[in-house]
């Protein structure tokens, strides 16, 4: 029941919290009590909405998770489908599309493989009921949480993203050993609700530079593959000139060739640009597409949150025509029309746009328009 009460309590606090907190883990550990209580106890009594008999590590929450969600509900990282950040909206894990196939046939496509399912209280997201541990690794499921990734006390990686020196608390009082350590890249402002100025864009994105494909093999080991023996498709790879000509060409199934290189990149294809200075780029303004010697990585495909689509897919994987096959989609079980608003962020398609791992491979060469 305190799911009731809890969201509405938020919203008249939002002013006490947001206006101090511009800068609250300022690439290092915040105020203790930003997330710890002492005692649970505060003017005779416990605060709002904290739990009651509190938690073995002081939190002021259920759980390490609920304690970032009590102030990143209001920046994109479980706002309703509104957070069109890089990394993704959670959101998306507790919306479960259904529809009928031309077969009738019932479909659908649950919340849980929207994306990594951080154990939630508060938002009612429990951990993965179908993968016990992560695919290609043995990092349980039932332990995901923001502070799988984070570290809720700080470091001056990209994002906070914990390293080889010191991995995720873990079952118990272990920590869990990475052993990557946290990829090189810029991003822009934290806080990606749609029309906050930070959300992604063709132009405005995250510029990767390396170390992606590692960093995710800290828990999907398996899935990594830079030398090409597992038969999983490559990740930090170079995309060599031809890919890589194909990607500067590529506009659309519509336009398969002829694009100009300075302006090529595509917010929902990214990919490591091996060469570029991190300090002199501008991640609100990188429009240049990619040479022979930049890689294609994880984030390439996924998101590193959830999506409102099967495996954190950036798009709908199972979808041939993206504007009128991707789920959800209007008359899908589940689906509110903001939810069809927001599921390819401010991204535009022709009707024609077929699968993007076209825009490196041109596998839609000539096909035919669409016609139903
Ligand atoms: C952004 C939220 C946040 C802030 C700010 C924060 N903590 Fe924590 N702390 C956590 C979480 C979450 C845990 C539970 C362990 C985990 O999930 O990594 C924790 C666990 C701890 C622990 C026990 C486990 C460990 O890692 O040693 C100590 C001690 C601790 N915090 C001290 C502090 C102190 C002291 C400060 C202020 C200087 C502080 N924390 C600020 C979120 C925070
Ligand atoms: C008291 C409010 C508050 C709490 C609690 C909180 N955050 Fe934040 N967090 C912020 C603010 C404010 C920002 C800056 C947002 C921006 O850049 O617009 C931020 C930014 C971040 C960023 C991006 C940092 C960067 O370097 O760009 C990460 C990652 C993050 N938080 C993770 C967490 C995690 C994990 C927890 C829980 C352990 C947590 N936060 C708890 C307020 C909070
Ligand atoms: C701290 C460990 C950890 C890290 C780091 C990690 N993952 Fe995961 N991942 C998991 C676990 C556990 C699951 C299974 C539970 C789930 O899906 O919620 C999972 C599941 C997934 C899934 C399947 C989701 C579904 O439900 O079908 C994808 C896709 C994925 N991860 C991609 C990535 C990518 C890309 C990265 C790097 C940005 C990454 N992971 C980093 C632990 C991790
Ligand atoms: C599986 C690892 C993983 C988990 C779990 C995770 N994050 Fe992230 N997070 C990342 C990565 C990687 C990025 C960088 C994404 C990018 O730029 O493409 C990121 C980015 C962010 C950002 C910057 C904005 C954005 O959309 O990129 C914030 C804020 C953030 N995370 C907060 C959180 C909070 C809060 C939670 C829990 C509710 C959480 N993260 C859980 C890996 C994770
Ligand atoms: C070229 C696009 C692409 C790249 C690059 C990519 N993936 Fe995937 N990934 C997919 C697709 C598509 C699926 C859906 C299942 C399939 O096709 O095998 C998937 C599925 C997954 C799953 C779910 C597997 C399961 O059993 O449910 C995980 C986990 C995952 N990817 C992790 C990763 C990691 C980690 C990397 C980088 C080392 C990566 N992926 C690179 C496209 C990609
Ligand atoms: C950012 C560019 C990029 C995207 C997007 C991309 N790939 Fe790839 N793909 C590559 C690179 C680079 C290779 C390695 C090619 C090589 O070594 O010759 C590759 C190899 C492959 C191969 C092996 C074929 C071969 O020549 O060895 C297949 C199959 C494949 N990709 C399918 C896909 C699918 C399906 C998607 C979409 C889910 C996708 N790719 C998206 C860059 C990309």
């Amino acid at each position: 029941m305190r799911t009731m009460i809890w969201i509405p309590v938020v919203v008249v606090s939002l002013v006490l919290i947001t206006s101090p907190a511009r800068a609250f883990h300022d690439g290092g550990v915040a105020y203790c009590a930003g997330c710890h209580t002492m005692h649970v106890s505060q003017n005779g009594g416990p605060g709002y909405h904290w739990t009651p008999g509190g938690n073995p590590d002081l939190l002021m929450y259920g759980n390490a998770t609920d304690t970032c969600v009590r102030c990143h509900y209001f920046r994109g990282q479980m706002s309703n489908g509104l957070g069109r950040g890089p990394g993704g909206d959670f959101y998306w894990l507790t919306k479960t599309f259904t529809w009928s196939t031309p077969e009738g046939a019932t479909a659908s496509s649950p919340g849980h493989t929207h994306g990594h399912n951080v154990v939630c209280n508060v938002f009612n997201v429990p951990a993965d009921p179908l993968l016990q541990h992560a695919p290609g690794g043995d990092f349980l499921s039932s332990e995901l949480g923001c502070t799988s990734c984070h570290d809720p006390h700080g470091n001056q990686n990209f994002r906070m993203l914990y390293d080889s020196q010191i991995g995720p608390r873990y079952v118990g009082d272990t920590r869990f050993a990475f052993t990557a350590d946290a990829p090189l890249a810029r991003g822009n402002a934290g806080t990606t609700l749609v029309g906050g100025g930070a959300d992604e864009t063709d132009a405005r994105h995250t510029v990767y530079k390396s170390g992606f494909g590692e960093w995710c093999a800290n828990c999907h080991a398996a899935m990594f593959d830079g030398a090409g023996v597992s038969h999983a498709h490559p990740a930090d790879v170079a995309l060599g000139t031809t890919i890589a000509d194909h990607y500067n060409g590529y506009l659309s199934t519509d336009q398969p060739g002829g694009g100009d290189p300075t302006i090529s990149y595509r917010g929902l294809v990214p990919f490591e640009a091996v060469d570029v200075d991190l300090s002199a780029v501008d991640p609100a303004n990188a429009t240049a597409g990619p040479g022979p010697g930049d890689r294609v990585t994880c984030l390439t495909c996924h998101r590193a949150h959830a999506t409102p689509f099967a495996d954190a897919g950036r798009w709908d994987f199972a979808a041939t025509f993206l504007e009128a096959d991707s789920h959800p989609r209007s008359g899908d079980g589940g689906a509110s029309p903001q939810d069809i608003a927001n599921r390819y962020y401010g991204y535009v398609f022709s009707p024609n746009q077929r699968s993007l791992c076209n825009k490196c491979h041109v596998k839609d060469f000539g096909d035919a328009p669409r016609d139903r």
